[in-house]
């Protein structure tokens, strides 16, 4: 069995047809990227999963279950850090952990969650006071709070310096290896090459691709030899006009 299950999923907000036909599948232990352009339809998937949307058609599973159907228990095992999180400027790190321990049945600690993402000495500090990648690193505390099986990342690198992304990676992969599946939304194809083990690429509510990054460089490697990275064949993927003007010469 997946852990995240997605076959022909639609969902329409009135006339915007926002998913037209999603299908992917994450299993345990990955970390799955999910790629492509603005309004692609990855938070509106990710929503699905989460429970917090209803597909108009086809069919998500997480953990066996329909979410929408099964809120509580999919809110107990899937972490959720929502791509434009805001609390109260005043609120401290500590308080928001304690708060957000309390809508889980069974809460990680708070302690060992201010150490996993270095805030240790951040505990009292407030939510305003923070810098970008601490409020960041804050998220995926949060995302944590309920000891979730699989933790979703919609954008948490993006905004931050270069510094604060190579921290947030590396704190992504310590979440990896506490066994943890990471659903990863991000439009740094950089960090998917480093960090996921597969991706899927959206476009325009569609799923145009499910594979390994390498499986998507070859995929879409031209003909001359030219250097070929995952951003270039995501580029390709997205806009295959570009096979005839670049690098084909
Ligand atoms: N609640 C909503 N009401 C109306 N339209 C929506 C709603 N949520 C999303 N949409 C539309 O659905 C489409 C997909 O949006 P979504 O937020 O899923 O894209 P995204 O891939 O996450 O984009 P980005 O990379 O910019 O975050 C867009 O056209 C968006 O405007
Ligand atoms: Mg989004």
């Amino acid at each position: 069995m997946s852990l995240i299950d997605l076959q022909g999923v639609r969902k329409s907000f009135g006339d915007v047809e926002a998913l037209r036909e999603v299908t992917f599948s994450v299993a345990f232990g990955e970390v799955f990227g999910l790629l492509g352009p603005n309004g692609a339809g990855k938070s509106t998937t990710v929503e699905c999963i989460a429970g917090t949307l209803k597909p108009d058609a086809g069919r998500v599973s997480v953990l066996g279950v329909e979410p929408t159907g099964h809120r509580r228990f999919v809110r107990d095992r899937v972490g959720y850090q929502l791509q434009s999180a805001a609390l109260p400027p005043a609120l401290r790190v500590g308080e928001a952990l304690d708060l957000f321990a309390t809508f889980y049945s069974l809460p990680a600690d708070v302690t060992e969650l201010l150490d996993l993402v270095g805030l240790t000495g951040q505990r009292r500090r407030p939510f305003g006071a923070l810098s970008g990648g601490q409020k960041q690193r804050l998220s995926v505390a949060l995302a944590l709070a309920g000891n979730p099986r699989v933790a979703i990342f919609d954008e948490l690198t993006t905004g931050l310096d270069p510094q604060g992304r190579r921290d947030v990676r590396a704190l992504i992969e310590r979440v990896r290896d506490t066994g943890l599946t990471v659903l990863l939304v991000t439009h740094d194809l950089d960090e998917a090459a480093r960090l996921c083990d597969r991706v899927a690429v959206i476009d325009r509510g569609r799923t145009r691709f499910v594979g390994t990054p390498d499986e998507l460089i070859d995929s879409t490697r031209p003909a001359s030899g030219a250097a070929h990275g995952l951003e270039d064949a995501y580029l390709r993927l997205l806009d295959p006009a570009l096979s005839a003007t670049r690098g084909e010469a």
